[in-house]
């Protein structure tokens, strides 16, 4: 069952993030103490999960991948810590545990999301045993796509169509970069450490931008009819930051249906893989019904 192997990697993968994380402390630690209870807090490990399905489907093995799984999760964590400030989202609850910068104060959650930021690529550098090409092509795709024209030109959006009416491409748009560019970021990156060639690598991103996008529609779900404790975090933050969200422009049962036809297109994505996709598929449909 899927959930389980995601239960599964994820303490395998807790465990790696610990000892990379254990940095010793001094005088002056607060970051380090900052980005581990973030990093630590939990969370799914969705982003490293599928980067490992994908290099797995394409032949990859052994546990290489780990340092580019580490340094993705390091980037969500930091995006998240940055959405929650007061000057973004104002959310008070993350992963279930006060925010960054509540249990710590602004500047130090600030810091702390900067520096995993730049670890990430200190992390990812030091990946062992993959040809130095295919490794400068994944931090490559890593840059590009946490970047200006990936999850933060998404991030970007949404601030910018708080309180107004936009066309759902808008809507849509936001959704690929915000959400969408990291996972494709996992599913490229996973592809591109294998040595998936070029129709595996766009394959990679037709499935995780559709599943990005049908993920966020999810969240939206979720902020108007979840539950706060399953989820970790606040409900009602999108309609606190009149944020245009699919919900808002579709209302909830289209949103709903546009789930499943979303998933569908992901997974339809997985046809030019001759290795077997099948973790990938379940992924996508356990993440329709998902309630955090
Ligand atoms: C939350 O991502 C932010 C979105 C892109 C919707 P996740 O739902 O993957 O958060 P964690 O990592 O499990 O906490
Ligand atoms: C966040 O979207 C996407 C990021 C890049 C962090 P949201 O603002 O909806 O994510 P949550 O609901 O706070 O996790
Ligand atoms: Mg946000
Ligand atoms: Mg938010
Ligand atoms: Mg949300």
């Amino acid at each position: 069952m899927i959930k389980e192997e995601l239960k599964a990697f994820s303490e395998i993968f807790e465990n790696y993030l610990k000892e990379v994380m254990s940095a010793q402390n001094n005088q002056y630690s607060a970051h380090y103490d900052a980005m581990k209870y973030s990093i630590l807090l939990g969370g799914k490990r969705l982003r490293p999960f599928i980067l490992r399905a994908f290099y797995l489907v394409c032949g990859g093995e052994g546990e290489d991948f780990l340092n580019f799984a580490a340094s993705l999760e390091m980037i969500h964590t930091y995006s998240l810590i940055h959405d929650d400030l007061p000057s973004m989202d104002n959310d008070d609850f993350r992963r279930g545990k006060p925010s960054c910068h509540k249990a710590f104060d602004e500047a130090t959650a600030l810091l702390a999301g900067d520096a995993l930021l730049t670890m990430a690529f200190e992390i990812a550098a030091k990946t062992k045993n993959i040809s130095s090409d295919l490794i400068v092509d994944g931090i490559s795709e890593l840059a590009k796509l946490s970047g200006a024209d990936g999850m933060i030109g998404g991030q970007i959006v949404d601030l910018a169509i708080e309180s107004k009416k936009v066309p759902i491409e808008t809507v849509l748009d936001m959704y690929k970069k915000k959400t969408g560019a990291l996972l494709v970021a996992a599913a490229k990156i996973g592809t591109i450490l294998a040595g998936g060639n070029y129709d595996m690598k766009l394959a990679a991103e037709e499935y995780a931008l559709n599943l990005g996008i049908a993920f966020q529609i999810q969240d939206d779900i979720l902020d108007v009819i979840g539950d706060s404790k399953l989820l970790g975090k606040p409900v009602g933050s999108d309609a606190k930051n009149q944020k245009s969200t699919y919900v808002s422009l579709k209302g909830l049962e289209q949103a709903k249906l546009d789930v499943i036809e979303y998933t569908n297109k992901a997974k339809n994505a997985l046809k030019v893989f001759d290795g077997d996709t099948s973790q990938l598929i379940e992924l996508a449909n356990y993440l329709i019904d998902r309630k955090y």
